[in-house]
C-alpha cells in the first residue's frame, strides 16, 4: 500500500475564551480521522493554531487589564493543556501572532496585489469625533434595534441574537469616549473575489464537498460575488499592512493563512518539505476540518486567497453541526455551557471521546450530548460489552495458564475471528469517510458477538472440570485475541485505553495486524490484566454541572461588582440636565404628608427672579426651619409632575447611601443662585 502524504487542520479557536464541549466535538472528530490515518502507516500532520487577533481579543485584554500578548500567551497555556488532557495530538499547535504568520500574510496579500486582485475605495464609516479614531463595530454601543436591550455592541446583540450593523442601532455612541459617533468616508482594502469566480466553480466543482455546502456554494454564486473586505482600521490588534499606516488586515485574513504559519513552524523544527505541501501542484493532500458556521471562509475566501497566492487548493472541507446537550443549546443558567477543564475535574475524557464517535457522521446535523444516554451509552458499550471480554477471560490465563495463551481455536471461533478481521475493510472505510457512528456499530457488534460466543461456552463453570482445561484455555485465549482486535479498532477513538491494553498485550497494534488475520502466536505472554475502565457514575455528571452553574454565577457576580455604577449615559444625555444653584426661600410641611417637604426655590436674578416649587422627600432628615435661607441644587429642567399635593416643578439633589441618612448637597460658600452647575 502507497503512503499518503495528508496535512490535517482543524479551525483555529480564538484566544480569547477556554474551549469548551462544543469546540470539543471537531478537535475529538479530527483527532480521531487523524489517528487512523496514521495508524494505518500514512504520513499525517495536524496542525492548528490560537486565533488570536481581531477587535474581540483586544477588549478582552482591555477589561483584564492586561496587554493582548499577554492574554493570548495565557490563553494558549490553557488550550494546550486542555487538548493534551482530551488526547487531541496535535503534531503542531502554533498562534496566528507569530512571524511566520505575519510572512505568509504579508507575502500572500502583495502576492495578490501583483495579480492585481486588491483594490481599495471609500466607505462610510462612522468615526469618534471625540478620540478622532474609525470605530470597528465592536466599539460602537447602543440599543438594539430589534429588542431594544440597551447598551449593545454594533455587530450583534447579546440579549436577542439579532446581528444588525452599527448605524441599526438606537442611540447609538462610541465606547471610547461616549460620543455619538459620526458618518465618514474611510479608504477600505477590498479582495476582488469576483475575478477567480470560474476558478473557484472549478474547485467547487471538482471536489467532493458535503451536499449541504455544495448547495451554499451554488446559492452564493448565484446572489454574486461581491468584494470582500480585508482591511481594519486601528486601534485593532492584528497585522498592520505593509504601506498603509493604520490599516489593519482583518482577523479573517490571517487566520486560515494561520494554517500555512503553523505547519511552517512545524516543519523548521521537524525537517518536514514546506513546499513539497503547499505548492500549486502538489500532490499532498489538505483537509480542513471546521464548524458549519464558517463555511463560507473556508470554502470561498480562503481557497480565492490560496488561487490568488499560487498556493495548492484544499482537498476537502469537512463540516460538522454543532453541540446541543440535552437537546437544547448549550446554556449558562442550565449548567450545560461546559468547558474542557470542568468536564476534566469530573470525569474521564475517553468517555467524551467514545460518545461523540459513537454519535457523529459525515454530515452537518447537530450532535446532541444527551447526559442520561452518554452515561448509559458509555457504561454499556465500553465497560459492560468491550472491558468486560477481557475481564472475563485474562483472569484465567494468568492463573491457570500460567499467563500464556493458546493459538489453536474451534472451527466456530476460528471463524468468528477471521470474520472480525476481515471486518476492518469496512471499519477503516467508516472511519475514513467520517461515518464514526457507524464504525463504532460494526465495532460492537463484534463485542456482542464475542460476549455471546464465552457465554455459550461458559468457562467459568467448565473450569471446575479437569477435562476441559484446553478448552477454557482456548475460549479465553479467543476473547483476548478478539478484545486486542477490537481494542486496535476503537484505537483511534480510544487511544490511551488502548495504550493501556498494548501493555497488556505486550505488542502495539497498527492497522496492518488487525488486517492480518493472525492471532497472537501461541505461548504468547500477557501481563496482569488491571480494569481500563470504570463506568460512569451519575454524581460526577451532577457534580460537573453544578460546577459549571457555579461559574455563571460567580461570573455574574463579579461582572455586577466590577461594574458598581449604573448603566453609562452619553455625554449629550448629561448635557441636557439643566442644573442650578437655588435658593430655599421658603420651606413648610405638608399636611398628610410622611415624607415630603414643601420648598419655594427662588433661581436668583440670573433667571429674571423665577421661583419653582418642589416636592422633596427630605422631612426624615431636615426640619424646614433648618432649611430656609440655605444654597441648594436642582434639576430645573426636570419636566414638572402633577403630585398628590400639588405640582412638582424641579428637583432638589441629596446624597443618601441605603439606610444611612439623607444629605441635600450646599454649593460652596460663594455661589449664587441661578449659577448652573456643570
Ligand atoms: O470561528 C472561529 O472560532 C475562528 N477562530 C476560526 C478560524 S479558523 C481559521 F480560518 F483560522
Ligand atoms: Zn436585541
Amino acid at each position: 500500500m502507497e503512503s499518503r502524504k495528508i496535512l490535517v487542520t482543524s479551525a483555529l479557536p480564538y484566544a480569547n475564551g477556554s474551549i469548551h464541549l462544543g469546540h470539543l466535538v471537531e478537535y475529538i472528530q479530527t483527532d480521531i480521522w487523524v489517528r487512523l490515518q496514521k495508524m494505518c502507516g500514512h504520513h499525517c500532520v495536524y496542525v492548528c493554531a490560537d486565533d488570536a487577533h481581531g477587535t474581540p481579543i483586544m477588549l478582552r485584554a482591555q477589561q483584564e487589564g492586561i496587554k493582548p500578548e499577554e492574554l493570548i500567551a495565557k490563553t494558549k497555556a490553557e488550550h494546550e493543556a486542555d487538548f493534551s488532557e482530551f488526547l487531541v495530538d496535535f503534531d503542531n499547535f502554533h498562534s496566528t501572532h507569530s512571524e511566520e504568520n505575519r510572512q505568509f500574510a504579508e507575502d500572500t496579500f502583495k502576492k495578490l496585489q501583483d495579480k492585481n486582485l486588491i483594490n481599495t475605495r471609500s466607505v462610510v464609516d462612522l468615526f469618534d469625533p471625540e478620540q478622532k479614531v474609525f470605530l470597528p463595530d465592536r466599539f460602537v454601543r447602543g440599543t438594539c434595534p430589534k429588542c431594544k436591550a440597551e447598551d449593545q455592541y454594533g455587530d450583534n446583540c447579546e440579549a436577542c441574537g439579532a446581528t444588525y450593523t452599527p448605524a441599526d442601532l438606537i442611540d447609538p455612541h462610541s465606547a471610547l469616549s461616549g460620543a455619538t459617533p459620526v458618518e465618514k468616508e474611510n479608504l477600505h482594502y477590498f479582495f476582488q473575489l469576483g475575478k477567480l469566480e470560474e476558478e473557484l466553480k472549478t474547485w467547487t466543482q471538482s471536489n467532493s464537498l458535503q451536499p449541504e455546502i455544495s448547495n451554499k456554494i451554488s446559492e452564493w454564486f448565484e446572489d454574486g460575488l461581491k468584494d470582500w473586505d480585508i482591511s481594519r482600521d486601528a486601534p485593532y490588534f492584528g497585522f498592520e499592512i505593509p504601506g498603509a499606516a493604520g490599516k489593519y488586515f482583518y482577523v479573517w485574513l490571517d487566520a486560515p493563512i494561520g494554517y500555512m504559519a503553523s505547519f511552517k513552524n512545524y516543519c523548521d523544527r521537524s525537517g518536514e518539505d514546506f513546499d513539497a505541501y503547499w505548492k500549486a501542484d502538489s500532490e499532498t493532500e489538505l483537509y480542513h476540518f471546521i464548524g458549519k458556521d464558517i463555511a463560507y471562509f473556508h470554502t470561498l475566501f480562503w481557497p480565492a486567497t490560496l488561487m490568488g497566492a499560487g498556493y495548492r487548493k484544499p482537498t476537502n472541507v469537512f463540516c460538522h453541526g454543532f453541540l446541543m446537550i440535552n437537546g437544547q443549546k448549550m446554556s449558562k443558567s442550565r449548567g450545560t455551557f461546559i468547558k474542557a477543564r470542568t468536564y476534566l475535574n469530573h470525569l474521564q475524557p475517553e468517555y467524551l471521546r467514545y460518545y461523540f464517535a459513537a454519535k457523529l457522521g459525515p454530515g452537518v446535523n447537530d450532535l446532541d450530548l444527551n447526559l442520561d444516554d452518554f452515561q448509559q451509552r458509555v457504561n454499556s458499550d465500553v465497560v459492560g460489552k468491550l472491558v468486560n471480554i477481557a475481564s472475563r477471560c485474562a483472569g484465567f490465563i494468568s492463573k491457570k495458564f500460567d499467563a500464556k495463551l493458546s493459538a489453536s481455536f474451534s472451527t466456530e471461533c476460528k471463524q468468528a475471528f477471521a470474520a472480525a478481521s476481515a471486518a476492518n475493510e469496512e471499519i477503516k472505510a467508516h472511519y475514513e469517510q467520517r461515518r464514526y457512528a457507524e464504525a463504532i456499530r460494526s465495532i460492537m457488534k463484534i463485542a456482542d458477538q464475542t460476549n455471546q460466543l464465552i457465554d455459550q461456552y461458559k468457562p467459568w463453570e467448565k473450569i471446575k472440570d479437569e477435562n476441559c482445561r484446553q478448552e477454557v484455555h482456548q475460549i479465553c485465549s479467543f476473547g483476548i485475541n478478539m478484545f486486542r482486535l477490537l481494542i486496535g479498532y476503537l484505537k483511534p477513538v480510544l487511544p490511551e485505553l488502548a495504550g493501556k491494553a498494548e501493555d497488556f498485550f505486550n505488542d502495539e497494534l497498527t492497522w496492518a495486524d488487525l488486517a492480518s488475520g493472525e492471532t497472537l502466536p501461541e505461548g504468547h505472554t500477557i501481563t496482569k490484566f488491571k480494569p481500563l475502565m470504570t463506568r460512569i457514575e451519575s454524581d460526577k455528571i451532577e457534580a460537573m454541572i453544578e460546577e459549571t452553574k457555579q461559574q455563571a454565577s460567580t461570573q455574574a457576580t463579579a461582572v455586577a461588582a466590577s461594574d458598581p455604577i449604573d448603566s453609562e449615559i452619553s455625554f449629550d444625555d448629561f448635557a441636557k440636565l439643566d442644573l442650578r444653584v437655588a435658593r430655599i426661600s421658603k420651606a413648610e410641611l405638608v399636611e398628610g404628608a410622611d415624607k415630603l417637604l414643601q420648598l419655594t426655590l427662588d433661581l436668583g436674578e440670573a433667571t429674571g427672579g423665577l421661583q419653582k416649587n418642589v416636592f422633596a422627600g427630605i422631612k426624615s432628615a431636615y426640619s424646614p426651619a433648618e432649611l430656609e435661607g440655605k444654597l441648594v441644587v436642582m434639576v430645573a429642567n426636570l419636566a414638572a409632575r402633577k403630585m398628590r399635593f400639588g405640582l412638582s416643578e424641579g428637583m432638589v439633589l441629596a446624597a443618601s447611601g441605603d439606610d444611612s441618612g439623607l444629605f441635600v448637597i450646599h454649593p460652596d460658600s460663594g455661589a449664587e443662585a441661578g449659577m448652573r452647575v456643570k
